[in-house]
Protein backbone atom coordinates (compact mmCIF):
# COMPACT_ATOMS: atom_id res chain seq x y z
CA UNK A 1 0.00 0.00 0.00
CA UNK A 2 1.46 2.98 -0.92
CA UNK A 3 1.34 5.94 2.13
CA UNK A 4 1.10 9.73 1.83
CA UNK A 5 4.24 10.98 3.22
CA UNK A 6 4.07 11.47 7.08
CA UNK A 7 5.22 15.04 8.02
CA UNK A 8 5.44 16.61 11.02
CA UNK A 9 1.51 18.40 10.36
CA UNK A 10 0.07 15.27 9.49
CA UNK A 11 -3.36 14.85 10.82
CA UNK A 12 -4.43 12.02 12.65
CA UNK A 13 -7.61 10.23 12.37
CA UNK A 14 -8.03 6.82 14.55
CA UNK A 15 -10.86 4.30 15.17
CA UNK A 16 -11.23 3.44 19.14
CA UNK A 17 -13.16 0.12 20.26
CA UNK A 18 -12.90 -3.32 21.95
CA UNK A 19 -12.19 -5.86 19.84
CA UNK A 20 -10.63 -3.55 17.22
CA UNK A 21 -8.05 -5.95 14.85
CA UNK A 22 -11.02 -6.95 12.49
CA UNK A 23 -11.92 -3.23 11.39
CA UNK A 24 -12.18 -2.05 7.97
CA UNK A 25 -11.86 1.56 8.42
CA UNK A 26 -8.06 1.83 8.69
CA UNK A 27 -8.21 0.72 4.89
CA UNK A 28 -10.65 2.48 3.48
CA UNK A 29 -10.20 6.23 5.22
CA UNK A 30 -6.29 5.80 4.27
CA UNK A 31 -6.97 4.87 0.50
CA UNK A 32 -9.71 8.08 0.68
CA UNK A 33 -7.05 9.84 1.81
CA UNK A 34 -4.22 9.13 -0.55
CA UNK A 35 -6.59 9.28 -3.09
CA UNK A 36 -7.30 12.70 -2.43
CA UNK A 37 -3.87 13.71 -1.63
CA UNK A 38 -5.00 14.58 2.02
CA UNK A 39 -2.26 14.87 4.48
CA UNK A 40 -4.02 12.85 7.06
CA UNK A 41 -3.73 9.03 8.77
CA UNK A 42 -5.78 7.05 10.23
CA UNK A 43 -4.75 4.16 12.99
CA UNK A 44 -6.82 1.89 15.29
CA UNK A 45 -6.52 1.75 19.05
CA UNK A 46 -7.99 -1.06 21.05
CA UNK A 47 -8.91 0.85 24.06
CA UNK A 48 -10.41 -0.67 27.37
CA UNK A 49 -10.36 3.25 29.03
CA UNK A 50 -12.59 5.34 27.49
CA UNK A 51 -11.98 8.23 29.79
CA UNK A 52 -8.44 7.80 29.09
CA UNK A 53 -9.05 7.85 25.72
CA UNK A 54 -10.95 10.56 25.10
CA UNK A 55 -8.54 12.52 27.33
CA UNK A 56 -5.51 11.38 24.55
CA UNK A 57 -7.89 12.56 22.00
CA UNK A 58 -7.49 16.21 23.27
CA UNK A 59 -4.06 16.03 24.80
CA UNK A 60 -2.67 14.56 21.26
CA UNK A 61 -5.17 17.22 18.80
CA UNK A 62 -6.46 13.96 17.21
CA UNK A 63 -8.65 15.18 13.98
CA UNK A 64 -11.46 13.00 14.28
CA UNK A 65 -11.96 9.79 15.33
CA UNK A 66 -14.85 6.86 14.75
CA UNK A 67 -16.28 5.08 17.98
CA UNK A 68 -17.23 1.72 18.13
CA UNK A 69 -18.35 -1.56 20.02
CA UNK A 70 -18.54 -0.98 22.99
CA UNK A 71 -17.85 2.88 23.26
CA UNK A 72 -20.61 4.32 21.36
CA UNK A 73 -22.93 5.10 24.59
CA UNK A 74 -20.09 5.92 26.98
CA UNK A 75 -18.31 8.26 25.02
CA UNK A 76 -21.07 10.17 25.00
CA UNK A 77 -20.25 11.71 28.63
CA UNK A 78 -16.88 13.04 27.36
CA UNK A 79 -17.57 15.06 24.86
CA UNK A 80 -18.38 18.90 24.53
CA UNK A 81 -21.04 18.93 22.63
CA UNK A 82 -23.51 15.89 20.80
CA UNK A 83 -25.80 16.93 17.91
CA UNK A 84 -29.40 16.41 18.35
CA UNK A 85 -30.27 13.40 16.39
CA UNK A 86 -27.27 11.51 18.15
CA UNK A 87 -28.61 12.75 21.16
CA UNK A 88 -32.04 11.10 20.67
CA UNK A 89 -30.97 7.75 19.12
CA UNK A 90 -28.49 7.74 22.19
CA UNK A 91 -25.36 6.47 20.89
CA UNK A 92 -22.15 8.56 18.99
CA UNK A 93 -20.36 6.74 16.45
CA UNK A 94 -18.29 9.57 14.99
CA UNK A 95 -16.15 12.68 16.98
CA UNK A 96 -14.58 15.67 15.53
CA UNK A 97 -12.31 18.13 17.26
CA UNK A 98 -13.43 21.63 16.25
CA UNK A 99 -10.49 23.38 17.43
CA UNK A 100 -9.99 21.87 20.64
CA UNK A 101 -13.77 21.49 21.19
CA UNK A 102 -15.04 17.40 20.31
CA UNK A 103 -18.45 17.38 18.74
CA UNK A 104 -20.07 14.22 18.96
CA UNK A 105 -22.15 12.75 15.84
CA UNK A 106 -23.89 9.63 14.83
CA UNK A 107 -23.54 8.58 10.73
CA UNK A 108 -25.18 4.83 11.03
CA UNK A 109 -28.05 6.40 10.84
CA UNK A 110 -27.60 9.18 7.87
CA UNK A 111 -25.36 6.06 6.23
CA UNK A 112 -28.02 3.83 6.42
CA UNK A 113 -31.16 6.47 5.57
CA UNK A 114 -28.83 7.37 2.47
CA UNK A 115 -28.90 3.98 1.33
CA UNK A 116 -32.46 3.63 0.94
CA UNK A 117 -33.39 6.78 -0.39
CA UNK A 118 -31.16 6.14 -3.57
CA UNK A 119 -33.60 3.21 -3.86
CA UNK A 120 -37.00 4.18 -2.79
CA UNK A 121 -39.27 7.30 -1.24
CA UNK A 122 -39.88 6.16 2.82
CA UNK A 123 -42.41 8.48 3.77
CA UNK A 124 -45.24 6.38 4.93
CA UNK A 125 -43.74 2.81 3.62
CA UNK A 126 -44.71 0.30 5.64
CA UNK A 127 -41.49 -0.62 7.46
CA UNK A 128 -40.49 -3.28 9.06
CA UNK A 129 -37.33 -3.38 11.36
CA UNK A 130 -35.52 -6.85 12.41
CA UNK A 131 -33.34 -6.02 15.84
CA UNK A 132 -33.43 -3.75 18.03
CA UNK A 133 -29.77 -3.17 19.48
CA UNK A 134 -27.69 -0.53 18.76
CA UNK A 135 -27.90 -0.04 14.85
CA UNK A 136 -31.61 -0.89 15.12
CA UNK A 137 -31.81 2.11 17.27
CA UNK A 138 -30.17 4.56 14.78
CA UNK A 139 -32.14 3.43 11.94
CA UNK A 140 -35.27 3.63 14.01
CA UNK A 141 -34.88 6.78 14.49
CA UNK A 142 -33.65 7.77 10.76
CA UNK A 143 -37.24 6.13 9.60
CA UNK A 144 -39.31 7.58 11.85
CA UNK A 145 -37.52 11.24 10.74
CA UNK A 146 -38.65 10.50 7.04
CA UNK A 147 -42.08 9.59 8.33
CA UNK A 148 -41.88 5.80 7.59
CA UNK A 149 -44.56 3.65 9.01
CA UNK A 150 -42.18 1.60 11.10
CA UNK A 151 -43.03 -1.45 13.03
CA UNK A 152 -39.84 -3.20 15.05
CA UNK A 153 -39.92 -6.79 15.60
CA UNK A 154 -37.19 -8.47 17.50
CA UNK A 155 -36.22 -12.07 19.03
CA UNK A 156 -36.46 -10.34 22.64
CA UNK A 157 -39.97 -8.36 22.67
CA UNK A 158 -39.32 -6.24 25.71
CA UNK A 159 -36.17 -4.64 23.86
CA UNK A 160 -39.05 -4.08 20.60
CA UNK A 161 -41.47 -2.83 22.67
CA UNK A 162 -38.96 0.23 24.83
CA UNK A 163 -37.66 1.39 21.28
CA UNK A 164 -40.95 1.39 19.88
CA UNK A 165 -42.69 3.32 22.72
CA UNK A 166 -39.59 6.41 22.26
CA UNK A 167 -40.61 6.10 19.01
CA UNK A 168 -44.21 5.78 18.72
CA UNK A 169 -44.50 2.76 16.25
CA UNK A 170 -45.56 -0.52 16.72
CA UNK A 171 -43.73 -3.71 17.89
CA UNK A 172 -43.92 -7.54 18.45
CA UNK A 173 -41.70 -10.68 18.27
CA UNK A 174 -39.63 -12.00 15.14
CA UNK A 175 -42.07 -14.61 14.27
CA UNK A 176 -45.05 -12.30 13.64
CA UNK A 177 -43.14 -11.13 10.33
CA UNK A 178 -45.23 -13.09 8.72
CA UNK A 179 -48.81 -11.22 9.52
CA UNK A 180 -47.28 -8.11 7.79
CA UNK A 181 -46.84 -7.07 3.82
CA UNK A 182 -44.34 -4.80 3.96
CA UNK A 183 -42.73 -2.02 1.44
CA UNK A 184 -39.34 -2.63 3.26
CA UNK A 185 -37.78 -5.07 5.35
CA UNK A 186 -34.43 -4.22 7.34
CA UNK A 187 -32.71 -6.95 8.80
CA UNK A 188 -30.42 -5.48 12.01
CA UNK A 189 -29.68 -8.69 13.64
CA UNK A 190 -26.91 -10.50 13.58
CA UNK A 191 -28.79 -13.47 11.29
CA UNK A 192 -26.42 -14.40 8.42
CA UNK A 193 -23.48 -13.07 9.71
CA UNK A 194 -20.02 -15.07 8.96
CA UNK A 195 -19.36 -17.25 10.16
CA UNK A 196 -23.29 -18.51 10.31
CA UNK A 197 -23.96 -17.74 6.78
CA UNK A 198 -26.60 -19.95 5.92
CA UNK A 199 -29.22 -18.80 9.15
CA UNK A 200 -31.82 -16.68 7.70
CA UNK A 201 -34.27 -14.18 9.77
CA UNK A 202 -37.44 -14.80 7.83
CA UNK A 203 -38.88 -17.51 5.21
CA UNK A 204 -37.77 -17.46 2.07
CA UNK A 205 -41.32 -17.20 0.77
CA UNK A 206 -41.84 -13.68 2.66
CA UNK A 207 -39.51 -11.99 0.43
CA UNK A 208 -41.81 -10.73 -2.47
CA UNK A 209 -42.98 -7.57 -3.61
CA UNK A 210 -40.63 -5.60 -1.16
CA UNK A 211 -36.89 -4.00 -0.76
CA UNK A 212 -35.06 -6.09 1.63
CA UNK A 213 -31.91 -4.49 3.08
CA UNK A 214 -29.51 -5.87 5.24
CA UNK A 215 -26.98 -4.17 7.05
CA UNK A 216 -24.83 -7.45 7.03
CA UNK A 217 -22.05 -7.12 4.93
CA UNK A 218 -19.82 -9.53 6.04
CA UNK A 219 -20.45 -11.94 3.87
CA UNK A 220 -20.87 -9.57 0.46
CA UNK A 221 -23.97 -11.07 -0.12
CA UNK A 222 -26.24 -12.79 2.94
CA UNK A 223 -28.87 -15.64 2.29
CA UNK A 224 -31.24 -12.88 3.12
CA UNK A 225 -29.93 -10.54 -0.09
CA UNK A 226 -29.95 -14.08 -2.03
CA UNK A 227 -32.86 -15.31 -1.96
CA UNK A 228 -34.79 -11.77 -2.06
CA UNK A 229 -33.01 -11.36 -5.41
CA UNK A 230 -34.09 -14.60 -6.42
CA UNK A 231 -37.93 -13.79 -5.52
CA UNK A 232 -37.62 -10.27 -7.62
CA UNK A 233 -37.16 -8.39 -4.88
CA UNK A 234 -35.29 -4.90 -5.00
CA UNK A 235 -32.26 -5.28 -2.69
CA UNK A 236 -29.61 -3.11 -0.81
CA UNK A 237 -26.56 -5.00 1.23
CA UNK A 238 -25.26 -3.89 4.28
CA UNK A 239 -21.74 -2.88 2.64
CA UNK A 240 -23.99 0.61 1.52
CA UNK A 241 -24.46 1.59 4.59
CA UNK A 242 -21.02 0.87 5.89
CA UNK A 243 -19.32 2.87 3.31
CA UNK A 244 -21.91 5.79 3.45
CA UNK A 245 -21.29 5.92 7.46
CA UNK A 246 -17.65 5.93 6.46
CA UNK A 247 -17.91 8.41 3.57
CA UNK A 248 -20.00 10.83 6.30
CA UNK A 249 -17.15 10.89 8.88
CA UNK A 250 -14.13 11.54 5.87
CA UNK A 251 -16.53 14.40 5.05
CA UNK A 252 -16.85 15.61 9.02
CA UNK A 253 -12.58 15.26 9.52
CA UNK A 254 -11.79 16.86 5.68
CA UNK A 255 -14.49 18.76 4.73
CA UNK A 256 -14.01 17.46 1.37
CA UNK A 257 -16.24 14.86 -0.38
CA UNK A 258 -15.56 11.48 0.26
CA UNK A 259 -14.54 9.30 -3.07
CA UNK A 260 -16.99 6.90 -2.23
CA UNK A 261 -16.37 4.43 -5.72
CA UNK A 262 -13.15 4.48 -4.65
CA UNK A 263 -14.21 3.37 -0.57
CA UNK A 264 -16.55 0.92 -1.86
CA UNK A 265 -14.17 -0.83 -4.24
CA UNK A 266 -11.53 -1.38 -1.16
CA UNK A 267 -13.81 -3.10 0.88
CA UNK A 268 -15.67 -4.98 -1.70
CA UNK A 269 -11.87 -6.58 -2.67
CA UNK A 270 -11.10 -6.97 0.87
CA UNK A 271 -14.09 -9.00 1.45
CA UNK A 272 -14.08 -10.66 -1.57
P1 LIG B 1 -25.86 -4.12 16.76
O1 LIG B 1 -25.06 -3.00 17.34
O2 LIG B 1 -25.24 -4.69 15.52
O3 LIG B 1 -27.29 -3.75 16.55
P2 LIG B 1 -26.62 -5.61 19.10
O4 LIG B 1 -26.95 -4.33 19.79
O5 LIG B 1 -25.89 -6.65 19.84
O6 LIG B 1 -25.76 -5.34 17.79
O7 LIG B 1 -27.99 -6.21 18.52
C1 LIG B 1 -28.07 -7.47 17.95
C2 LIG B 1 -29.49 -7.73 17.44
O8 LIG B 1 -29.51 -9.01 16.80
C3 LIG B 1 -30.52 -7.81 18.56
O9 LIG B 1 -31.77 -7.34 18.08
C4 LIG B 1 -30.59 -9.32 18.83
O10 LIG B 1 -31.80 -9.76 19.40
P3 LIG B 1 -32.00 -9.79 21.01
O11 LIG B 1 -32.31 -8.38 21.39
O12 LIG B 1 -33.13 -10.72 21.22
O13 LIG B 1 -30.70 -10.28 21.58
C5 LIG B 1 -30.46 -9.86 17.43
N1 LIG B 1 -30.01 -11.24 17.40
C6 LIG B 1 -28.76 -11.71 17.65
N2 LIG B 1 -28.71 -13.04 17.51
C7 LIG B 1 -29.97 -13.44 17.17
C8 LIG B 1 -30.57 -14.71 16.88
N3 LIG B 1 -29.87 -15.85 16.93
N4 LIG B 1 -31.88 -14.72 16.55
C9 LIG B 1 -32.60 -13.59 16.50
N5 LIG B 1 -32.09 -12.36 16.77
C10 LIG B 1 -30.79 -12.29 17.09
Amino acid sequence: MGHNTITSTTKLCAIIGNPIEHSLSPLIHNAAFEHLKLNYVFLAFEVEHLREAVSGIRALNLKGVSVTIPHKVEVMDYLDDIEEVARRIGAVNTILNQEGRLLGYNTDWSGAIKALEGKVELKNKKTILLGAGGAARAIAFGLKEKGADLTILNRTVKKAEVLASELNCQWGGLELVESFKPDILINTTSLGMYPRVDDLPVKKEFLKDMLVFDIVYNPLKTHLIRKAEQNGCATIPGVEMFINQAALQFELWTGKKAPLGLMKKVVVEKLS
